[in-house]
């Protein structure tokens, strides 16, 4: 399965912060806005990653990542002009996506999944010839797109951003796409306010019976860090865990080791390559070391 990382856009609702910088090159708390999407990919065992941004953001996007190797990872690039829609994504991914399945994460959404990441791994790989998006029940379903259930759990529909919200159930950034995800989003559309829908493309799966919803357990976290206000809610929150157990979030360097990304010889050169003194050298230092495997 391939990956896509989409980080363009304005970020416009983070004005004037977003000025010389792109929004997913923000801290949250420790490390860039970009970790947390990136480590739900590495995660769900995905090498592979296609990360699109603006034709400003781009060169820095690549100044950090680089070509993944470092992390046994790939990466490709491609620009996207303009904010044409999240569904874009999959028009300008077309080759890179081929005859594979794809997930595609938004940039500024960060999940906290644990222990139930193995059965919703198993869950999208199920079925080739089905899309997968997770729902996540929120106080304000209005700021995004909506399902609507039926007596049976069954989707009736969705809509984007909705005045009246048939559910509390959110669609949330992270989507798991069959390999005949471009064609179908070429066959789109421009909404109303000018964009490629995520929601439109959803919708043509649903009307085909190929739309799988997992809602998300109450214990599993997600929040999109777009605005001033979750942007330091996201923050708090990693700030919270990790101070309580000592262990980061998304540390990808931490994640391909225990992944089996890398080897013992490649965390040791990443190691070796950071500065004494410096804390993240201290932490990976300390997960090098450790002898157990983390429930
Ligand atoms: O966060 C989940 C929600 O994301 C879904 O529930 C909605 O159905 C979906 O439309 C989307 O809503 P947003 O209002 O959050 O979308 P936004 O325009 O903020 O874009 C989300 C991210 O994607 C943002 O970080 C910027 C990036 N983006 C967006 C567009 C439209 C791009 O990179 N390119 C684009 O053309």
């Amino acid at each position: 399965m391939k990956g896509i990382i989409l980080a363009g856009g304005t970020g416009s609702r983070l004005y004037p912060s977003t000025l010389c910088t792109s929004k997913q090159l923000l801290p949250v708390y420790d490390k860039p806005m970009i970790y947390y999407p990136l480590s739900v990919l590495m995660l769900f065992g995905i090498s592979e990653i296609l990360i699109i941004s603006t034709p400003e953001d781009t060169p820095n996007i690549k100044r950090l990542f680089g070509s993944g190797e470092k992390l046994g990872l790939k990466f490709s690039y491609i620009v996207q002009e303009a904010p044409r829609g999240i569904a874009e994504a999959f028009i300008l991914g077309k080759d890179f996506i081929g005859d594979d399945k794809v997930c595609m994460i938004l940039g500024d959404n960060i999940f906290y999944i644990q222990s139930q990441m193995k059965t919703y791994r198993a869950m999208v790989n199920e079925d080739n010839d089905m899309a997968t998006v997770f729902g996540y029940h929120v106080s304000d379903p209005e700021r995004f797109g909506v399902i609507e259930f039926d007596d049976n759990k069954q989707v009736i529909s969705i809509e984007e951003k909705p005045k009246c919200p048939k559910s509390n159930y959110a669609v949330t950034g992270l989507y798991f796409y069959p390999s005949d995800v471009a064609q179908k989003a070429s066959s789109l559309k421009p909404s109303k306010r000018g964009e490629l829908e995520i929601t439109d493309l959803n919708k043509l799966y649903l009307s085909e019976g190929r739309l799988n919803v997992i809602p998300l357990k109450r214990g599993n976290a997600w929040l999109d860090a777009g605005t001033p206000d979750s942007l330091m809610e996201s923050s708090q929150f990693v700030q919270i865990i990790e101070q309580r157990q000592g262990l980061k979030l998304a540390c990808i360097e931490e994640i391909a080791y225990r992944q089996g990304f890398i080897d013992k010889t490649q965390m040791e050169k990443i190691i070796n390559g950071l500065k004494d003194g410096v804390a993240y050298k201290e932490y990976l230092q300390k997960v090098y070391e450790e002898k157990h495997d983390l429930y």
